[in-house]
């Protein structure tokens, strides 16, 4: 079995990276933390709760960080729906998450499993940048984080050069890059050009026919009005599943490795993930950056997890 913990900022596009952890028999989520950010802290819970007992996972769910750390929060309902699931009536209410603050979970379990966890982060960093604000220890033990987050070449989501999860919070974003962390980065570049599903696409996946398979793509429904009208992209794309495809399977994507700095400025200077391709700051590389991904390595690992 693998260890896995995820940190989320569940809407549409993180349930079906959930989705995938949970119904992948040699991997132990030891806990799913929830972090604020597409949607508020409340409503990220409430879908976190209902895509685990959606997989009839007994995995542990706990509220984090309800804002960044110094900035206010920026959500994005007019993306994944006023409920962060495509608004299609899910009854995402009155579950109770396990007791505890997420950044107290993240440095229990990587403590508890030194050396053999993989962290997966799916949203803004703010919960993990507090457990690393904590503990600084804790970089070394974490096998591996595999990050949603920035891009590694290309335009950005927020603004023309920045991702949403990393522009919402870049000063946690700033002291995760910098703590030392084995870091890989899965950016937004890599979703829209790999991880695109048209009408067909979407049907292929819809088609499996169980109660996963429609969830997965039911809950697509604001984003994909939304990536068709805003991001001229031919449906919706899965930032947060790829990535988890990546810490499932690592040769799904192909990476380089980089120096990779964040900026935390504001207007079109904030978030910012400064990937250095020439080494000219001279600054060690920090991060193995994906550069490509195998979409159909990646649809049979999806198509898997729902059937
Ligand atoms: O920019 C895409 C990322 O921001 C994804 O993780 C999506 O869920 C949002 O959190
Ligand atoms: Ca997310």
């Amino acid at each position: 079995m693998r260890n896995f913990i995820i940190d989320t900022d569940t809407a549409s596009d993180d349930a079906v990276a959930l989705v995938m952890a949970l119904r992948q028999p040699d991997i132990d989520v030891k806990a799913i933390t929830v972090v604020a950010g597409n949607v508020p802290l409340s409503q990220g819970l409430q879908n976190a709760l209902y895509t685990a007992e959606l997989c009839c996972a007994s995995v542990p769910v706990y509220a984090g960080c309800a804002k960044p750390l110094l900035r206010d929060l920026e959500t994005a309902e007019i993306v994944h729906g006023d409920d962060g699931m495509g608004d299609i009536g899910l009854p995402l209410g009155g579950r109770q998450p396990a007791p505890g603050h997420a950044a107290d979970v993240l440095r229990q379990a990587v403590n508890a499993n030194a050396g053999d966890i993989t962290l997966v982060t799916l949203g803004p960093l703010t919960n993990v940048a507090l457990a690393l604000l904590r503990e600084p220890e804790l970089a070394s033990r974490v096998s591996r984080c595999v990050i949603m987050g920035g891009i590694g070449t290309g335009h950005g989501n927020v603004t023309p050069t920045a991702e949403f999860n990393i522009w919402v919070d870049p000063e946690a974003a700033k002291i995760v890059y910098e703590s030392g962390m084995d870091i890989t980065m899965v950016g937004w570049d890599i979703s829209w050009q790999f991880v695109t599903f048209d009408a067909d696409q979407a049907d292929e996946i819809r088609g499996i026919g169980t109660p996963l398979a429609e969830f997965v793509i039911d809950i697509q429904k604001t984003l994909t009005e939304f990536s068709m009208r805003e991001n001229a992209l031919a449906g919706f794309d899965l930032p947060d599943p790829i990535v988890m495809a990546a810490a499932i399977d690592p040769s799904i994507c192909q990476y380089e490795r980089f120096r990779v700095d964040v900026t935390t400025g504001d207007g079109l200077a904030r978030g910012i993930t400064v990937v250095d391709r020439l080494g000219v700051t001279g600054r060690e590389p920090n991060v193995d950056v994906a550069v490509s991904a195998d979409r159909a390595a990646f649809v049979e690992l999806l198509q898997r997890s729902v059937s």
